[in-house]
């Protein structure tokens, strides 16, 4: 079923990556689901996002969704809905407990068997903070917080890349600042920095900082994460968005992946719901007009996902604006 028309699946427009070769879907299916669902919820979703056309996976070691999603790449793949686990862009990501000196290929294999998957196409560092080894909890703790030494954790994200264990890397939640840690001691830059990106979080400076050094920018939250502990409805609820989408028939969530896609960056949108799954993938046959984008650009910014989950007296971040360095 196509999303647009009844017919064979649409294509979804693709970016080359600073490294790594393989071209990443500008639009992927998010499956971090809150509250969580159970593990054959998520294998569901999956498998009708793949007949729907999505290509692009995300998920993460702390999301609890890699199994499920690994069992829908191998019936996928069984079911003939794909002809070769090459047609799919996974993501994962590496939880704070293991970013440090040692575990990081450790945790990229464990992933790797949760998936089932020899290799996957991008791996990300999922926040610029470490924890505690050994211990999966989340909220972390907040005096298990510890500062991450980046030049060792992207050494070791560099070796999984050359080992072909993953064929990018990238980091999530990072600033302009902690890029440029980054940057200064790597031997191959991020691919991508995944970030939450919205019309009431644009995000202006650190996408000119990414488009300026080759980091492809994802959206996450890119619909405000409506119903989840670390979203809201506010993008849904904007009433400028609202009247945007109203004039042009289509909805709220259309009017901002087809934003987040004019602005260059990559999406990500999680639904499970097979309605609203192909709702937002019609989003690339029309454009925004001069004047909606003005209007969007006008909209007043502020951060929906602000990470006070990752700010603690004993750790390196004791405010959310040292966490973002500023970048509020
Ligand atoms: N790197 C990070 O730190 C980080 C942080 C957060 C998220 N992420 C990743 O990014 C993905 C997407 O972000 P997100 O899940 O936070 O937020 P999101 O995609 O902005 O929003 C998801 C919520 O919107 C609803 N929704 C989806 N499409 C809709 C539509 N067309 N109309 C109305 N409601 C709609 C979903 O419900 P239904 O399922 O019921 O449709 C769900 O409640 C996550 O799943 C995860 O993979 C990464």
């Amino acid at each position: 079923m196509d999303a647009r028309s009844g017919s064979a699946p649409s294509k979804i427009p693709e970016a080359g990556l600073n490294s790594g070769g393989r071209k990443m879907p500008l639009l992927g299916l998010g499956t971090a689901a809150s509250p969580p669902v159970p593990p054959e919820a998520t294998k569901l979703a999956v498998l009708e996002a793949i007949e729907l056309g999505y290509r692009h996976f995300d998920t993460a070691a702390l999301y609890g969704t890699e199994e499920p999603l690994g069992d829908a790449v191998s019936e996928a793949l069984s079911r003939g809905l794909i002809k070769s686990r090459e047609e799919l862009f996974i993501t994962s990501k590496l939880w704070c407990s293991d970013a440090h000196s040692g575990l990081v290929l450790p945790a990229l294999q464990k992933s790797l068997k949760n998936l089932k998957l020899d290799y996957i196409d991008l791996y990300l560092i999922h926040w610029p903070v470490s924890s505690k080894p050994g211990t999966y909890e989340f909220p972390i703790k907040k005096e298990e917080f510890l500062p991450m030494d980046f030049k060792a954790v992207w050494a070791e994200m560099e070796e999984c890349q050359t080992k072909g264990l993953t064929k990018s890397i990238g980091v999530s939640n990072f600033s302009c600042k902690k890029i440029s840690e980054i940057l200064a001691t790597a031997q191959v830059p991020p691919a991508v920095n995944q970030v939450e990106f919205n019309p009431l979080w644009q995000q202006k400076k650190l996408k000119e900082f990414c488009r300026d050094h080759k980091i492809l920018l994802t959206a996450y939250a890119a619909l405000g994460a409506k119903g989840t502990i670390w979203g809201s409805n506010r993008v849904l609820e904007c009433e400028q968005l609202k009247e945007i989408a109203e004039a042009r028939g289509k909805t709220v969530a259309q009017i901002c992946l087809r934003w987040a896609f004019e602005q260059g960056v990559s999406a990500l949108a999680k639904s499970f719901n097979k309605e609203r799954m192909k709702e937002n993938l019609k989003i690339f046959e029309w454009e925004l007009t001069e004047e909606e984008n003005k209007k969007i650009s006008e909209i007043p910014q502020s951060r929906g996902c602000l990470g006070e989950d990752y700010i603690s007296v004993y750790g390196p971040f004791k405010t959310i604006e040292e966490l973002w360095d500023g970048e509020m």
